[in-house]
């Protein structure tokens, strides 16, 4: 894995209790939730400590947690055992067409523009017909007026995801409390759905 997934290894034991933890979990989730409706799997691609997965599974619905960190991935098998992959969001071990929705929360704007890109393409590619993507876009704009990166900027995902035949079909915005200073609009999430 990559430079990117080691620093998450090494920031895995801090990670709930600077990023808001279960309640910045729950106020995801309950948006991811609200924009991909249902049961079904759900894939969280880059979920880091299951804290939004063990949220979305604790109403019922069926989970898995992809990370590319195994540090993070230990928090996650304790919330979610059996319910954890590692591997990387760039190329995801599924087949086509396989799981009715899809979730990114906070990786895009970590990312070189190809290598989000790539990302969305793994999700397009995974996603059954009729299902949906859910993202975080603008991650930096939550948090002050300057955009540091085009990888997540709302208008260029949803550009790209337009190329993948994926269809805006809903957005949201997530308030909670982590150690960076949030603007009163929140985190940005932005859902997709695949055409059925
Ligand atoms: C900011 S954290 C977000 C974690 C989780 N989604 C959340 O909301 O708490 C970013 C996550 O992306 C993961 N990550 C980074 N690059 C990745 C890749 N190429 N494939 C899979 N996961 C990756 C990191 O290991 C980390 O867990």
């Amino acid at each position: 894995m990559d430079d990117l997934a080691a620093r998450y290894d090494a920031a895995a034991d801090d990670y709930d209790g600077t990023r808001g933890g279960d309640a910045r979990a729950a106020a995801v989730a309950a948006e991811v939730a609200r924009l991909a409706p249902g049961l079904g799997l759900l894939l969280d691609v880059a979920g880091g400590t299951g804290s939004v997965g063990s949220a979305l599974a604790a109403t019922g619905r069926e989970v898995l947690v992809l990370d590319a960190s195994a540090g993070m991935l230990r928090h996650a098998v304790r919330r979610l055992p059996g319910r954890v992959v590692r591997a990387d969001a760039r190329r995801l071990p599924l087949r086509d067409g396989a799981v009715p929705a899809v979730s990114v929360v906070w990786l895009l704007h970590l990312l070189p523009v190809a290598d989000a890109d790539a990302v969305l393409a793994e999700a397009a590619r995974v996603l059954r017909p009729g299902g949906v993507l859910v993202t975080t876009v603008d991650k930096d704009l939550a948090h002050g007026p300057v955009r540091r990166t085009d990888a997540d900027a709302a208008d260029r995902v949803a550009a790209v995801c337009a190329g993948l035949g994926l269809e805006a079909c809903g957005s949201g915005r997530v308030h909670g409390e982590t150690r960076w200073v949030q603007t009163g609009d929140g985190w940005r999430v932005e859902a997709f759905r695949r055409a059925p």
